[in-house]
């Protein structure tokens, strides 16, 4: 085994340290010492090399046009139409939430329609990859497992096998053998990530690596792991309920702004093709509090239900509980109704929830969170045909949103009538027939529209 020499670099002041110490010498910043490695342990052999020659612009090769269908439409579109061939892909995500099903899934349908499949488990052993590949009704002779983490032999056995693809669950429990450090630390990732790089660019593999989340979001590991593959696909959704969504962080052969929705049931993940009216299904009939909202999910309309329950609260601090929307967001909407409209809301406790499981990030859901707000505190329904869109500034007014027809078009197309928007998108309209289409200037005005029609 060739020992690997590694310094420590520190990531705030480039200071180089022999060894590691908790506090870099240089600048004295806490923890900010990385391994660095002096020689990348896996180099091409020079028969292995590409030879490439300068080209005129316009006799590039764009695309060699093959992509490899997955057997999900939403997954397919996330990618950009399909894998490419010799391309590495991360799927990241919370533990449980699915990424070893969605895989498992793609490799039968690769293994059934293309070539065989290699998924290499570090982490679960073989028996319990095969006993959800049962639950899954799987049964391609094509698919290989292979419980190993030493990614020395696993490139033995690709070797030997040569599948077109190739799954490694989980990139934190391989290792390669060059590298005298326990699996999951960051020299032993980045590394690998750099062999399985290399593997997918000399073979045209495509390699998927899963990449586990920490608590706080980000991927474990180094950040350069993010930096080193070709796209980056985080699967999240709350563990509780069976919706999930699949964006796309990074692709360097399609659009970040696509997403998937999929849902998981007893028989794996299955594509969600109507999500709006998924999301709607279960919604309250003349309940106060509840208001539609059309966010946008990557390029996607999504009509999704803003629950708000705003209850006289006792001594002290008032209750906030907020989940699928921006506290913060929350919290300066509160401020703007106080303020501008003058509901005396601050000092109540407030409950927001976005149904289903889902997230609304973007600001185009403000209105829609306070007319919920502003319903559950009047105690008064909003009209069940309406829906709102549109962002509120500090002033207390409602400023425009992207992409208004695509929004207002799904609106239309699940029935709802009433479509109160910002004035400022009024004129971008093509005005969906049989609608009510109401542009407002102000947060008040809006709430006259709805409370005193
Ligand atoms: P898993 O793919 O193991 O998650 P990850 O690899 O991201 O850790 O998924 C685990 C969850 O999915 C588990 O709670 C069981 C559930 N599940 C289903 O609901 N239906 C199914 O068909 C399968 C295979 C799993
Ligand atoms: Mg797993």
């Amino acid at each position: 085994m060739t020992k690997v020499r590694t310094k420590f670099l520190c990531q705030q002041c480039g200071f180089e340290a022999a060894k590691w110490v908790g506090r870099c010498p240089g600048c004295l910043e806490w923890n900010s010492l990385v391994e660095k490695t002096a020689a990348p342990s896996f180099p091409l052999r020079s028969d292995q090399k590409p030879v490439n020659n300068p080209q005129v612009i316009s006799d590039v090769l764009v695309d060699s046009g093959i992509r490899y269908r997955t057997g999900s439409a939403e997954v397919d579109r996330v990618l950009g139409g399909g894998l490419v061939p010799g391309s590495l892909v991360l799927l990241s995500g919370d533990p449980g939430i699915g990424k070893s099903t969605l895989l498992l899934q793609v490799a039968r349908w690769l293994s059934d329609q293309n070539g065989p499949v290699l998924y290499v488990t570090a982490e679960e052993s073989v028996q319990q990859i095969a006993l959800r590949a049962s639950r899954l009704g799987i049964n391609s002779n094509r698919l290989m497992v292979l419980g190993e983490a030493d990614l020395g032999i696993v490139a033995e056995h690709i070797k030997q096998l040569n599948p077109l693809m190739v799954i490694i669950d989980s990139i934190q429990t391989v290792f390669s053998p060059e590298l005298v450090m326990a699996p999951g630390t960051l020299g032993q990732v980045r590394e690998s990530t750099a062999f399985l790089m290399n593997l997918a660019k000399t073979t045209q593999i495509v390699v998927w690596i899963v990449g586990h989340v920490t608590k706080d979001g980000a991927i474990a590991g180094p950040r350069v792991l993010e930096h080193m593959v070709d796209v980056v696909l985080h699967l999240d959704g709350e563990r509780h309920h069976s919706f999930r969504i699949l964006r796309g962080m990074k692709n360097r052969f399609g659009s970040t702004n696509e997403s998937g929705i999929l849902e998981m049931q007893e028989t794996g993940l299955v594509d969600v093709t109507n999500p709006s009216e998924w999301f709607l299904t279960e919604r309250p009939i003349n309940a106060a509090g509840s208001v539609v909202v059309a966010t946008l999910e990557g390029t996607r309309p999504l009509l999704v239900e803003v629950q708000a329950l705003v209850v006289p609260g006792g001594f002290g601090q008032p209750r906030r509980s907020i989940t699928g929307a921006d506290y913060n967001r929350v919290s300066l909407i509160l401020a703007v109704l106080e303020k501008r409209v003058g509901l005396n809301i601050l000092n109540q406790d407030v409950f927001v929830n976005v149904v289903g499981g889902t997230k609304v990030i973007e600001p185009a859901a403000d209105l829609g969170i306070a007319l919920a707000l502003a319903s559950s505190f009047k105690g008064i329904p909003a009209n069940r045909d309406l829906l709102v869109t549109g962002e509120i500034g500090l002033t207390g007014e409602i400023r425009s949103v992207g992409q208004i027809n695509k929004r207002l078009q799904e609106a239309a197309r699940l029935g709802f009538k009433q479509l109160i928007i910002p004035k400022g998108n009024e004129r971008q309209v093509k005005n969906p027939a049989g609608t009510e289409l109401i542009g407002v200037v102000t947060l008040e005005e809006a709430l006259e529209v709805v409370f005193s029609g």
